[in-house]
């Protein structure tokens, strides 16, 4: 998800002057229809600003699910928050994975893929979750690693930290620990992990070298990078992203393979590979933009998106 969604939930009701607006304020209902607004609508908002309205959305996902909600990654931004599933997020995970879980902690997935499936994990490993969410990655890796392995999950969400530990609790799972921090500055020790996996959240983040770096530094030689993220397929027009930063959540940050690829390589990893898990269609796309009604242009824009992003499962190694 994107700061879009937060700072929309956040000044719906806010007198906003439209030729005053700002990225993020840009992208709020008042502002998106005038033309004169938010021509800069592009560039990217503050760092600060960008982690509060991702945690603002992840904290309201959260009560959603507490409340009995469905819940979505990639909601329409101007839609009512969070309510339905998506393309991106649903039907990740088998009967047989989920089986045993608890409820929370399968409603509460904001994924957009199933690293632990795809992840070669051996019994005894120390597996690390970036973004662990409600964490039902950790709890299916605590399963896969056994009592004399460890799966933490990272978080800088109270409300998904809080929602994480009680479903531990109620899984009867001893061997994972939920840590409160930021996948920018990881909160453990240089070689201290085997695996790490995540879930739809390294594109979210606004220092996507700084996170690949701190995942190298703490992974043990020879340790595997192991993660679901989205990816864009294509390079798209300035106005083209635009509308995808305002119809969803979670792909706006996303980067295009190469720029993955080659940030893997500059933060130490090898043996990149990239391998598309859901590609995105454009009836996809209409799904999750189907709030944004007021868009000038929805049907060229759905076309340009059509094939253009994709779920990736993405590995490479720490060199030994
Ligand atoms: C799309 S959700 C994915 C959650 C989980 N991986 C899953 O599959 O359900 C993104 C999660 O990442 C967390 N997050 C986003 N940016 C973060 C950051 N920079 N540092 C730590 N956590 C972050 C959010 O709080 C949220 O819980």
């Amino acid at each position: 998800m994107s700061a879009t969604d937060a700072t929309v939930t956040a000044n719906t009701s806010a007198n906003v002057d439209a030729k005053a607006c700002n990225p993020p304020e840009c992208c709020t209902p008042e502002c998106r229809d005038n033309p004169e607004c938010c021509t800069d609508a592009a560039s990217p908002p503050a760092t600060d600003t960008v982690r509060e309205t991702v945690k603002a959305r992840y904290g309201q996902a959260v009560q959603a699910v507490i409340q009995g909600a469905t819940s979505s990654c990639c909601g329409a931004s101007s839609g009512p928050g969070i309510g339905g599933t998506d393309p991106i997020t649903r039907n990740l995970y088998s009967a047989d994975q989920t089986d045993g879980l608890p409820g929370d902690a399968v409603l509460a997935s904001f994924g957009c893929g199933n690293p632990t499936a795809l992840a070669e994990l051996r019994a005894g490993e120390i597996v690390l979750d970036l973004g662990a969410g409600g964490g039902i990655d950790v709890l299916l890796s605590a399963k896969r690693v056994g009592p004399t392995g460890k799966a933490y999950g990272l978080d800088m969400t109270d409300e998904m930290l809080d929602l994480a530990r009680r479903n531990a609790t109620a899984a009867g799972a001893t061997n994972v620990e939920f840590l409160k921090g930021d996948i920018e500055a990881i909160p453990l020790p240089d070689a201290s992990v085997d695996v790490i996996i995540s879930n739809c959240v390294i594109n979210l983040s606004t220092d996507k070298d700084r996170v690949l770096r701190e995942a190298c530094r703490v992974l043990r030689p020879g340790g595997r990078f192991a993660v679901s993220d989205i990816v864009i397929r294509r390079a798209l027009s300035e106005p083209v992203k635009r509308s995808m930063f305002l119809w969803t959540g979670c792909i706006s940050g996303a980067l295009e393979e190469h720029e993955y690829r080659a940030k893997l390589e500059a933060a130490g990893f090898t043996g990149v590979e990239v391998d598309p898990t859901r590609i995105y269609s454009r009836d996809d796309t209409a799904e999750m933009a189907k709030a944004a009604e007021s868009d000038r242009d929805v049907e060229a824009t759905l076309a340009a998106l059509d094939g253009a992003v994709m779920s990736a499962f993405i590995r490479a190694q720490k060199p030994v």
